[in-house]
C-alpha cells in the first residue's frame, strides 16, 4: 500500500498546519556599511539596494528597520584612512566605535553587532598584520590587536562581537580580553566556518576591502574540506563562542546541518553579497520570480539548521512576511 502524501497538500490551511520550517523577521541580522560624513547614501553598483551610509543616515535607517520589525544589525566600517595595522579600528574615535556610540544613543533598543576584522582598515586589505617574510597574515600578532579591537567595540556599546578574520585561537583571546575588561556578559558570534569564496566579490566593493596582493586562502577555508569545516566550528565552540556561523550560506548548507548536529550553540548563516547579487540581478532581468526565490532561499537556510540569518534581503523578507500575514 502506498502513502497518499498529497492528502496533506490539498488544502492551504492544512499545508500551513503541517509546515515544518518557518522564517520569522526576528531570525534576521541586517548588515550596514558606515563611513564618515553627513547625508551620504551611496548605492553599490554590484548590489542594488545596498548602500554605504554616513552615521546620520544609518540612524534614520534604524528607524525604518524597527518599523519593519528588524531589531538586529551588524556594522561594517569604511575608514577615512587606512594603514598597515588598521589603526582606525583600534581607536575610540574610529568609524566603528563612533557608529556604535551614535546608533546606540539614538536607538538603545537596537541590537548592534560589530564585525571584528582588519581588512576594511588596512591599506593592504588583508584581515590582520602582514608577516612580510611569508607574505601572509601573522596569526599571533593579529590576535594581540584583535583583543584591543574587541574592547574598543565593547566600550562603544556593542551588544555582540563577531570576529570574521579566521585567525586560529581568536575566540579564546577575545573572550579573555573582554572578560578582563569587565565584559564577561558580552556574547561572541564567531564566523567559525568561513570559506575562501568567490561569493564575497560585491562585499569587497562596498567595504572597499579587496586585498592589494594575493588572496585569503592562507586563512579562510578551502571550499573542498568538509571535516575541517566541522572541526573549525567545534574548536570555536570549545574556545567559548556563543554563536557559530557558516559563511557563505547557500553553497554550504550541507555543513550548516552537520555543524548544527555536532554542536549545541545557536547557528548563524551569512547569506553573502554574491548570493544577494545573483538573485537581485536575476530578478531585475526578469529571469526569476524574485520574491518567491528569496523566500525559498531563506526557508532553505532554516531547514538546514540556521537559527540566525545575516542577509541583505532582511528588509525585503520583513515586507513579504508582513504582506503574507495580512
Ligand atoms: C571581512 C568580511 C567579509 C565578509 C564579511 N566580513 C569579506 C571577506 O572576507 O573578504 C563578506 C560578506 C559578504 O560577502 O557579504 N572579513
Ligand atoms: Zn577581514
Amino acid at each position: 500500500m502506498f502513502q497518499r502524501f498529497r492528502r496533506t497538500r490539498l488544502n492551504k490551511n492544512l499545508r500551513s498546519l503541517v509546515r515544518e520550517t518557518h522564517v520569522r523577521v526576528d531570525d534576521f541580522i541586517y548588515p550596514l556599511f558606515i563611513r564618515s560624513g553627513e547625508n551620504i547614501k551611496t548605492e553599490v553598483a554590484s548590489m542594488p539596494g545596498v548602500y554605504q551610509m554616513s552615521i546620520d543616515v544609518a540612524i534614520a535607517e534604524c528607524e525604518e528597520l524597527k518599523s519593519l520589525g528588524i531589531y538586529s544589525i551588524i556594522l561594517f566600517g569604511i575608514p577615512d584612512t587606512k594603514d598597515s595595522i588598521g589603526s582606525d579600528s583600534l581607536c575610540e574615535h574610529g568609524i566603528i566605535a563612533s557608529s556604535v556610540r551614535a546608533i546606540k544613543a539614538a536607538h538603545p533598543d537596537m541590537f548592534v553587532v560589530t564585525d571584528l576584522c582588519f581588512c576594511e582598515y588596512t591599506d593592504h586589505g588583508h584581515c590582520g598584520i602582514i608577516d612580510e617574510v611569508h607574505q601572509t597574515v601573522d596569526n599571533d600578532a593579529t590576535l594581540e590587536i584583535s583583543g584591543e579591537q574587541a574592547v574598543i567595540h565593547a566600550k562603544a556599546g556593542a551588544d555582540m562581537i563577531a570576529p570574521s578574520g579566521m585567525m586560529d585561537g581568536i575566540i579564546e583571546v577575545l573572550r579573555d580580553s573582554l572578560d578582563k575588561a569587565g565584559y564577561e556578559n558580552l556574547p561572541i558570534m564567531s564566523y567559525s566556518t568561513k570559506f575562501a569564496s568567490g561569493y564575497y566579490g560585491p562585499f569587497r566593493d562596498v567595504a572597499e576591502s579587496t586585498p592589494s596582493f594575493g588572496d585569503r586562502a592562507t586563512y579562510q577555508m578551502d571550499p573542498a574540506n568538509r571535516r575541517e569545516a566541522i572541526a573549525e566550528s567545534v574548536s570555536d565552540a570549545m574556545q567559548g563562542a556563543d554563536i557559530l556561523m557558516v559563511k557563505p550560506a547557500l553553497a554550504y548548507l550541507d555543513l550548516v546541518r552537520e555543524i548544527k548536529d555536532a554542536t549545541s550553540q545557536p547557528m548563524a548563516v551569512y547569506n553573502v553579497s554574491g548570493e544577494y547579487a545573483m538573485l537581485k540581478h536575476a530578478g531585475n532581468a526578469n529571469l526569476i520570480d524574485y520574491d518567491r526565490v528569496v523566500m525559498e532561499t531563506m526557508i532553505a537556510f532554516k531547514r538546514a539548521g540556521a537559527d540566525i540569518i545575516i542577509s541583505y534581503h532582511a528588509k525585503e523578507v520583513a515586507k513579504l512576511l508582513l504582506a503574507s500575514s495580512k
